[in-house]
C-alpha cells in the first residue's frame, strides 16, 4: 500500500504544475485548451459593419484559445445552407418556425372583478405608451420589449424556488416561461439592431425594470392567477401594437429596413427578409404568448394548481 507521504507527493506532481504555474512544464496549449473551442465572438448586437471589423481583429488572434480548467471544446455548427453558425446566444435548434396562422384577434373576456381588474390595468398601462409618434413605433416596442422579458423570468424562477422548497415537480411551467422570457429577449435583441437605443431610454429602462420587476414578483407571489392574466392582456396590447407598427411600415411612416441577421437565422426568415417579415412573426410570438398566459390563468381560476396540467412547451 502507498504510504501517504508517496501519495502527497505523487499527486503534487501531477497538480503542482497546474496549480502553481502557468507557464510550467506543462504545455499549457494543449493542457487547458482543447482544440477547436471558438475563437470566434459573434455578439448579437453587432451590426454588419462592425462584424467585419470584429472578424478582421479576430483573424490577427485565430490562435488564441481560451484557458479553462473545463477541458470541453464546442462543436462547430452549421445553418441548414453549410455555412457556419454565427452565433453563440443561441444554438440552430433553438431557432424556429413561428405559427403565423395564428388567430390574432382572440380576446378574453374578463368576468371577474379580478379579470376586469386585470384587464383595466393593462388599459391604463398602455396610455403613456400611446404618446410616441407613429414614427417612431419602432422605439416604443423596443421599450415595451425590455418589460415584456420580465415577468416570466419571474414566474419561472418562482416555480423553481417552489419545486425546490416543496419537492415536486413543476409540469414543465419552469420551462415554459422561461422560453417565453428567452422568445421575447430575442424580440429586444432584434429590435435593437434596428433602433439604436439611446442614453435616456437605457436610463429609463433602469428605472421601470427597477419597479416593474419587483411589483410583478410581490404579485406573482400573492396571486399568480392574477399575475398571468395581467400578462395575457398585455400580450393583447402586444399583437395590438405589432399592428399598429406594422401598418406605419405599410404607411410609409418607418421605413422597411433590411431584418436584421439574428432574426434571419432565429425565425429561420429568408436571406432577403426585410423588417416587417420579422414584425410578423414577432407578433405571432406575442400572440403565443397571450394564450399560455390566459391558459395558466385559467388553469388557477379552475381550482387546479400550475404543476397539475402540463404546459405547453416546445413552440419556442
Ligand atoms: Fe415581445
Ligand atoms: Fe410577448
Amino acid at each position: 500500500m502507498m504510504s501517504s507521504g508517496a501519495t502527497g507527493s505523487a499527486l503534487l506532481r501531477r497538480l503542482g504544475p497546474r496549480l502553481l504555474s502557468a507557464s510550467s512544464a506543462v504545455p499549457t496549449e494543449h493542457y487547458w485548451a482543447p482544440r477547436g473551442l471558438p475563437t470566434r465572438r459573434h455578439a448579437s448586437t453587432t451590426s454588419p459593419e462592425e462584424k467585419k471589423e470584429e472578424e478582421g481583429a479576430v483573424t490577427a488572434g485565430e490562435n488564441k484559445g481560451v484557458v479553462s480548467y473545463w477541458g470541453i471544446g464546442s462543436s462547430k455548427l452549421v445553418r441548414d445552407d453549410g455555412t457556419e453558425w454565427r452565433w453563440s446566444c443561441f444554438k440552430p435548434w433553438d431557432a424556429y418556425k413561428a405559427n403565423v396562422e395564428i388567430d390574432l384577434k382572440k380576446h378574453h373576456v374578463a368576468k371577474t372583478f379580478q379579470d376586469k381588474l386585470a384587464f383595466w390595468t393593462v388599459k391604463v398601462l398602455r396610455v403613456p405608451t400611446d404618446l410616441f409618434p407613429k414614427r417612431k413605433y419602432g422605439y416604443r416596442c423596443m421599450m415595451l420589449e425590455t418589460i415584456a422579458a420580465v415577468p416570466g423570468m419571474v414566474g419561472g424562477m418562482v416555480l423553481h424556488l417552489r419545486s425546490l422548497r416543496r419537492f415536486e415537480h413543476s409540469g414543465g411551467w419552469i420551462r415554459a416561461l422561461l422560453e417565453e422570457a428567452e422568445n421575447e429577449r430575442m424580440h429586444l435583441m432584434t429590435l435593437m439592431e434596428v433602433f439604436k437605443p439611446r442614453w435616456y431610454e437605457r436610463a429609463l429602462v433602469l428605472v421601470v425594470q427597477g419597479v416593474f420587476f419587483n411589483v410583478y414578483f410581490l404579485g406573482y407571489l400573492i396571486s399568480p392567477k392574477f399575475a398571468h392574466r395581467v400578462v395575457g392582456y398585455l400580450e393583447e396590447e402586444a399583437v395590438h401594437s405589432y399592428t399598429l407598427f406594422l401598418d406605419a411600415i405599410d404607411a410609409g411612416l418607418v421605413e422597411d429596413v433590411p431584418a436584421p441577421a439574428i432574426a434571419i437565422d432565429y425565425w429561420r426568415l429568408p436571406p432577403n427578409a426585410t423588417l416587417r417579415d420579422a414584425l410578423v412573426v414577432i407578433r405571432a410570438d406575442e400572440a403565443h404568448h397571450r394564450d399560455v398566459n390566459h391558459y395558466a390563468s385559467d388553469i388557477q381560476y379552475q381550482g387546479q394548481q400550475l404543476r397539475e396540467v402540463p404546459a405547453p412547451l416546445d413552440y419556442h
